[in-house]
């Protein structure tokens, strides 16, 4: 992170009253005063920050009574994380439709108060299904950004996968905490839910797990927003679909959308005249908005290393093959297995 990231860092989590995001951040800046041997100004910081003085007892008080992020009893790791984000709905790049519809679970939860005199509840489980790197988990960043609340972020196969027999008590603890605040959840890698199809024994755990949560999410009475994101929407039966309050695909792009892409990517460095969009959009069937991005971005490093200070098509051209080809092998690979 750089200076000014953590700075940022520091005043979101005030302002959203995060208190293990700020001491997380507060630390991480005295760390690097001292990497850089401040060795006064550190010392004077964490004196700041841990004082016990009766003067500053608001911030410990604060600390105190900040909900601890629950943790995995037998190992101790943190099942969930707090992040903040900050980014604009411009830099989504989705079809109107989709777009519209993400928008109008925006619009809900911000007049809440209005529907809630029609007795109506905004959207509060929402789904997200589609291909990898199409924009499931941007689209929830992005909606953080708007709505400037921080995403309690949990990986669900990282509760799921590491300890099935605590997974019940994990998930009980994650909605525990979340039922305590307004949030925008995300329940990432939901696709544990269609992986380990074949093996019957973790089947069954899993089916159990699966049913554990929609039966947490069914008694969910909180405030918060709770997304879930999956690549594996065909292996999702009707009884899960109808948990949740709206549905979300997402699609691979496009030609004319690979387009609009490329250039956005493109965008911090200087571009040389023989960029041809329309070409980069027709070789990347298939390719999703992360792929492009990869794809640009290796080619920006591409033209800074060879000391150019703008992106030709070459640079491009190197990055798109070199990509292709990598896929192709993966492929293979696959079907090899
Ligand atoms: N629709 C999009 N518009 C703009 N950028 C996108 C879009 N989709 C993906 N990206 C870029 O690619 C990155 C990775 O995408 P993201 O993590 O949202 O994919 P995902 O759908 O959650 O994939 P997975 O199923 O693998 O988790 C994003 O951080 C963003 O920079
Ligand atoms: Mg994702």
């Amino acid at each position: 992170m750089t200076h000014n990231d953590l700075i940022k860092q520091l005043i979101l989590s005030f302002n959203s009253n995060d208190n293990e995001a700020f001491l997380s951040a507060a630390r991480e800046y005295i760390e690097r005063e001292k990497r850089m041997k401040h060795t006064q100004v550190a010392k004077e910081l964490e004196k700041a920050l841990f004082d016990k003085s009766p003067s500053i007892s608001y911030s410990e008080r604060r600390f105190k009574d900040a909900q601890p992020i629950p943790r995995d009893s037998e190992k101790g790791f943190p099942l969930l994380e707090i992040k903040h984000y900050d980014d604009s709905w411009e830099n989504l790049i989705l079809p109107q439709t989709i777009k519209e519809q993400l928008n109008q679970i925006v619009r809900e939860f911000k007049d809440a108060d209005i529907l809630a005199t029609y007795n109506l509840s905004y959207k509060k489980k929402i789904l997200l299904c589609g291909k990898p790197g199409t924009g499931k988990t941007f689209s929830v960043q992005i909606i953080s950004s708007l709505l400037n609340i921080p995403i309690v972020y949990v990986r669900f196969d990282a509760i799921i996968s590491s300890y099935l027999g605590e997974t019940a008590s994990n998930l009980r603890k994650v909605f525990d905490y979340i039922e305590q605040g307004t949030w925008i959840v995300l329940f990432d890698e939901f696709d544990i839910i269609g992986k380990n199809r074949d093996d019957i024994h973790e089947h069954g755990e899993i089916k159990r797990v699966v049913n554990n949560f929609l039966q947490m999410l069914d008694n969910f009475s909180g405030t918060s927003m709770i997304f879930a994101a999956t690549n594996h929407q065909n292996m999702l039966d009707s009884a899960i679909w109808r948990r949740f309050d709206d549905v979300v695909y997402y699609d691979l792009p496009n030609e004319a959308t690979r387009q609009i892409l490329f250039e956005r990517y493109m965008k911090p460095i200087k571009r040389e005249n023989d960029i041809d969009l329309k070409a980069l959009a027709r070789r990347s069937e298939k390719l999703s908005p992360s792929d492009i991005k990869m794809i640009t971005e290796e080619a920006i490093k591409l033209a800074i290393i060879n000391s150019h200070n703008s992106l030709s098509m070459a640079n491009l051209s190197i990055a798109l093959d070199k990509f292709i080809k990598r896929e192709k092998v993966k492929d293979n690979m696959l079907e090899d297995e």
